[in-house]
């Protein structure tokens, strides 16, 4: 089978890809008042943004550098920025109102207008993001969810001074203009006391999708791999314009080989110049981590748990990243309960389905990353070949202070938590099928097995837990709350200038 094009990395923004991975980063919010001169600094922006093609270069030198010397203490920095737009935004920048109709409904609605009102998922009942009660919509952050947010300038840097330096620069730049606002920036920073985790305790970033043209299987490793576990998918499920996974039957193949490899229809949505561009989810989740460790030391001993072990079954991981799942080929588990080794491993870290281990007795089928990636697991939507179609690109990144559980702060504001960013060719199909019908259906995969414990939008719900006595906890507190989202689109490089009415100068 040839393979088709690999992805236009050149074309593609950095973050899409790539992957900023940076320790401070700061989420501009900005109006354009006034047409031509948003076109005119959009122009201007242009050559700041970043590319796929840099982020994965330097990425891969960052990785080299770090495996050579068992550490990266700042040889490498790189400061990136990225620019992406609501519909809002398109619209003030001169974009037809007849190209605008042919984006998704979902990013012409935006995320606010999603909260609370059901909306059509065929086959399945409609449903809504179930953001109400505290994550209605009306407690959200001003000016997040608003019509007045045209774009979000993303700015991402291994350093706080060089962060800095660049968001002053770019501030400056919008202040002479006079007429790109900035209403709004939201700063995020990974926790400093243990990198890589998010609030709640658990590192975070471990499993992502590999994708074919961009990560590579390994010598003698199974073609449709890139690292072991970590299924190649055909970019068009992250970049429009490229071939999607196929659906189907996971029996399709003889003999079975699933996911399906071959490539199925070019994704499209929006009008031609859109190919290279992808969709973005922004979500501003608030964590009550006192609220959720209370609860851990609480309710493990009265469910004959450690809470160590109850923590890691709500999550599927253990706080070091190790799945509680037996590793492929490792019948009796690991070596240790919560093994860093592994945890930090990504040539074993994500390599277990869920085939073996169909009543949740290692891993609750509503856990967190069960809930999101079921894996090989039988779905009412059909099974593995249905469920790689519901695939994200996560790009999160904490926001606020790590909470000292054994002091906490006598003025602490409790404002910290994870913005949720992710890349997909469909918000409907992708995120929104998530949260709506995987997270906050406590039915699925299965009648009674309870909703997603970490990041459903309901209060209390039930969590469905082999091995704990009793194994169904009934009224589990969550403390995840939205306070602000919104969806954009990206667009590629060439469509910047396209968008800013200009022709694009050679070479950039
Ligand atoms: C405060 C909110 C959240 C927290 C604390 C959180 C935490 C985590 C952690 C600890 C992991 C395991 C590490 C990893 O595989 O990277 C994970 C994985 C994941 N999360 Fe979240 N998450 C949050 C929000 C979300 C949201 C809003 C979604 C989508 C609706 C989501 C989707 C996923 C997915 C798809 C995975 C990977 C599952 C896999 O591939 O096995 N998460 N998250």
């Amino acid at each position: 089978m040839a393979e088709p094009a690999a992805p236009n990395l050149a074309n593609i923004q950095g973050n899409i890809l790539g992957g900023f991975n940076k320790d401070f980063q700061s989420f501009l919010f900005l109006h354009f008042s006034d047409r031509d001169k948003g076109r005119a600094w959009l122009e201007h922006m242009a050559p700041e943004i970043a590319t796929s093609e840099e982020v994965v270069a330097f990425n891969t030198l960052f990785k080299q550098a770090n495996r050579r010397r068992g550490h990266e203490y700042g040889i490498l920095k790189a400061t990136w920025t990225n620019i992406a737009f609501t519909a809002s935004g398109l619209k003030a920048l001169g974009v037809p109102d007849a190209e605008i109709a042919t984006f998704s409904e979902a990013f012409r609605q935006g995320m606010k207008a999603r909260a609370a009102t059901p909306f059509p998922t065929p086959p399945f009942p409609p449903a809504s993001l179930g953001d109400e009660g505290d994550s209605d919509p009306s407690h959200w952050i001003a000016p997040l969810g608003s019509k007045d947010v045209h774009a979000i300038l993303h700015v991402a840097s291994d350093s706080h001074a060089d962060l800095h330096a660049t968001v002053a620069r770019y501030v400056q730049n919008l202040d002479f203009n006079g007429t790109v606002k900035r209403l709004f920036t939201q700063e995020g920073i990974v926790r400093q006391d243990e990198p890589g985790h998010e609030h709640f305790g658990f590192k975070d970033g471990v499993s992502q999708p590999g994708i074919r043209g961009v990560d590579l299987p390994r010598p003698g490793g199974n073609p449709n791999e890139g690292n072991p576990g970590q299924d190649l998918l055909w970019p068009g499920e992250f970049v429009l314009g490229y071939p999607t996974q196929i659906d189907g039957p996971d029996t399709v193949n003889t003999p079975p080989v699933v996911p399906n490899p071959n490539p199925g229809p070019v994704s499209k949505s929006g009008p031609p110049w859109a190919a290279d561009g992808s969709y973005l989810v922004f979500r501003r989740l608030r964590q009550d981590v006192a609220g959720f460790h209370a609860q851990l030391h609480q309710l493990a001993p009265a469910n004959g748990l450690d809470p160590r072990v109850f923590a890691a079954k709500l999550v599927g991981r253990y706080h070091s990243g190790c799945p509680l799942e037996p590793l492929k080929g490792q019948p009796q588990g690991h070596d240790a309960p919560d093994d860093p080794a592994v945890g930090a491993d990504s040539l074993r870290n994500n390599n277990f389905e869920y085939g073996g281990d169909p009543a949740g007795n290692a891993v609750p089928r509503a856990s967190h990353i069960r809930k999101t990636y079921p894996r090989d697991e039988d779905t009412p939507g059909g099974g593995e070949n249905n469920t790689q179609k519901r695939r994200l690109l996560r790009r999160g990144v904490p926001f606020g202070l790590s909470l000292n559980l054994n002091a906490p702060a006598p003025h602490d504001s409790g404002d910290r938590g994870l913005l949720f960013l992710c890349y997909q060719s469909s918000i409907e199909e992708q995120f929104e099928f998530v949260q709506k019908i995987w997270v906050n259906n406590s039915g699925f995969p299965q009648g009674g097995d309870g909703e997603d414990p970490i990041i459903a939008q309901s209060k209390t719900g039930l969590f469905a837990c082999p091995g704990a006595n009793p194994a169904n906890i009934p009224a589990l507190k969550h403390f995840v709350t939205t306070t602000g989202g919104d969806y954009f689109f990206q667009p590629s490089i060439s469509a910047l200038y396209h968008i800013a009415g200009v022709p694009q100068p050679l070479g950039a």
